[in-house]
This record gives structure tokens, sequence and C-alpha cells, in this order.
């Protein structure tokens, strides 16, 4: 079976990385697979959030979807709390997982930072929750951005090790859908850091609800470095070597998100714009970026303003995927031995 699952959290503004890393690629996705696209909730929770704010930010990413393209009558899209699947199968998955597994998530140690000892319980299980999210679909492909590799690493032991303890061959392995020449964004500010919705710094990102004036500014700051732009010598089979990345960080990221926005890949980007100055490139971004985005962020604002529009597609969409689940979580129940219908 070819089922696709992924999940954003709404915890805030939604920028350009989540797009290219994910939201683009689930579009994608839809003519191909079986797609299950959700709002993880219960994952945004493993931090605090104003209870107003969380539901605000959930339909925020829900209009994201469907201006993104997603299509609400073929794919299923939800909010992760409608569906008791989850949290049910989390915590039987929580009795497969292994502390030690869970020791090695970088996510997690970036995240709690120093007080390891102050972050909540749920921060520190959250993998394994998002492991549930996949396999109560028993999906076999997850479309992520590069930061998500770990977890599904994590995922696939979680599954291996399900299916040798019951001997079973019941979940599957799946496989991440880790796509286009943008996989991990870079801060505007800093190359060497994610473009995040938790940076202080607003500049640091595009989000998708900036508009044209903003997408503008902040592609004229973003940081940059004194040289023109590098041809296509810094690739070696078509990657971009190690040593040359390293040293112009900032260039390489702007390079990359004009790569994927246009969809072309990055050997042709550089062709196109080896020699150049960085203010003429930064045109060429800016109204590259503003032709590709300005219409989404346009179309998500319509969107938040009829609340009642995208609440029933999440509710319908839960219904649905509560229907795949179901099934599958009795199965679940079946192998391990507990008693009921
Ligand atoms: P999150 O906002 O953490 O729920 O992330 C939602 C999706 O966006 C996940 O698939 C992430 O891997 C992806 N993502 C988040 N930040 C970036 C980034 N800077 N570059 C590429 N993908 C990203
Ligand atoms: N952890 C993911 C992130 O922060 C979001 C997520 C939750 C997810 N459950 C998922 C992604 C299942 C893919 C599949 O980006």
């Amino acid at each position: 079976m070819r089922r696709v699952f992924s999940g954003v959290q709404p915890t805030g503004d939604l920028h350009l990385g989540n797009y290219l890393g994910a939201i683009r690629n689930f579009v994608d996705l839809q003519e191909e697979y079986e797609c299950l696209y959700c709002v993880v909730d219960l994952h945004a929770i493993t931090v605090w959030q104003d209870p107003i704010k969380l539901a605000a930010n959930t339909r925020e990413v829900a209009a994201s979807f469907l201006a993104s393209g997603i299509d609400p009558k073929n794919s299923i899209m939800f909010n992760q709390s409608q569906v008791p699947a989850h949290a049910e199968l989390s915590w039987i998955l929580s009795c497969v997982s292994r502390i030690g597994w869970l020791n090695r998530m970088t996510q997690f140690k970036d995240k709690a930072g120093k007080n390891r000892e102050n972050a909540s319980v749920g921060l520190y299980v959250y993998p394994n929750l998002m492991a549930a999210d996949i396999l109560a679909y028993k999906a076999s492909h997850v479309p992520v951005g590069e930061d998500q590799k770990q977890h599904l690493e994590l995922t696939r032991d979680i599954a291996t090790k399900f299916n040798n303890d019951f001997s079973v061959e019941f979940f599957p392995v799946v496989e991440p859908l880790i796509l286009g020449e943008a996989t991990r964004v870079m801060s505007l500010r800093d190359g060497k850091a994610k473009m995040s919705k938790s940076d202080p710094s607003d500049n640091s990102r595009i989000n998708l609800t900036d508009g044209t004036d903003e997408i503008v500014q902040k592609i004229r700051k973003a940081r940059t470095d004194p040289d023109v732009l590098p041809g296509p010598e810094v690739l070696i089979e078509g990657d971009l070597k190690t040593e040359d990345q390293n040293k112009r960080p900032e260039a390489f990221n702007l390079l990359s998100i004009y790569s994927a926005l246009s969809r072309q890949s990055l050997e042709e980007t550089l062709k196109q714009f080896q020699g150049m100055q960085f203010s003429s490139f930064k045109d060429e971004l800016a109204d590259l970026s503003i032709a590709k985005l300005a219409p989404i962020g346009e179309e998500m604002q319509r969107l938040m303003a009829d609340p009642g529009y995208v609440d029933n597609i999440l509710q319908e969409g839960a219904i649905r995927a509560n229907n795949i689940a179901q099934p599958i979580l009795k199965e679940v129940h079946q192998i391990i031995g507990f008693l009921g219908k």
C-alpha cells in the first residue's frame, strides 16, 4: 500500500522552510498516493501554548494546506486531537520504544536546552507520538524536511521492534520523502541556523502570511558575503561540496531557495547567476518569492477570516481519518492480547 502521512505543528508563524521542506511536497504527492495531512496539536502542547493562540494557529496551518493546493476532497486533512488513535497508540508504542533511543534524539536536546529537568515529559516522548501518528494509518511514506530524519529512523526502529516482539509483520517500515532543493532552509540572518518559527527575529524568516513589502525587505536585509555569486564548480556530482557550503552558507541558502522556488536544479541556478552581484540576485529572488508566495499568503488570510469553513474541513477529515485508524488499532489490541471487541 502506498499511503502518505505527515504533520505540521500549530506553533506560530509558518515560514518558507515549512513550505519548501514539507507543505509544497504534500501538494505534489496527492496525485500518486492516498494522503493524510495532520495539524499536530498534541505535539504542540509539549511546550506550553496559549489556548486562544493554539486554536488560531491550528486554523492557520489548515489554511496554509488549503491555500497551497491540498484538495480536502481528495486528501484527508484534520487536527490530531480529534482522532483518539494517536494518543492511544502513542501509549502502546511508548512501551515498545526504549529510553536509550529517546536519549539520542537531537531535537529533544535542542528544545529542552540546558534546563532539561524542567522540560515536559511530553517533549521527551514526542517521537513516540510521531511514530503513532504514522503507524496508526500504516502509512508507508512520510514527506518531511531534513530535520525530521532522525525521528523517522526511530519510527522505523519502533515498528520493527513491535513486529519482532509479537512475531508479526504488521507495521510497515516507513520511507522518508525528503524532496526538492531546499530540504533544510536556513535563517536569513545566519546561514548556520535553521529557519525556525521560534527564532526571535522576524527578519530571520519569510512567513507565509508576509505581504509583498515584507518579502522584499527581508530578502534585501538577508545576510550575504562580499564575493560575487559562485558557479557550478562548487558542485561534485550535483551536490554542493561541503567545504564550499561551510565557507558561504548564506549564499548557498539563498541559491537553494531560488532553485526550489523555480523548481530547477542547483546546478541550473548556479549557471544562471554565476558572477552576479548579490544585489541583482536578491532582486530576482524577491520577484520570484513574491510570485510564488504572495498568492498563498492572500488565500490564507481569506480562509482565516472564515473559521467555520476551515473547522468543517478539519472535522470531516477527522471522521475519515478515524475510519482508517480504528480497525488498525483494533488489530493492534488483538496482537497485544487486550480483551474486548
Ligand atoms: P514543524 O513546524 O516543526 O512542525 O515542521 C513542519 C515541517 O516543516 C516538517 O516536515 C519539518 O521538517 C519542515 N521544516 C521545518 N523547518 C524547516 C526548514 N527550516 N527547512 C526545511 N524544512 C523545514
Ligand atoms: N515532528 C514533526 C515536526 O516538528 C511534525 C510531525 C508530527 C510529523 N507527527 C508527524 C511529521 C508525523 C511527519 C509525520 O516537524
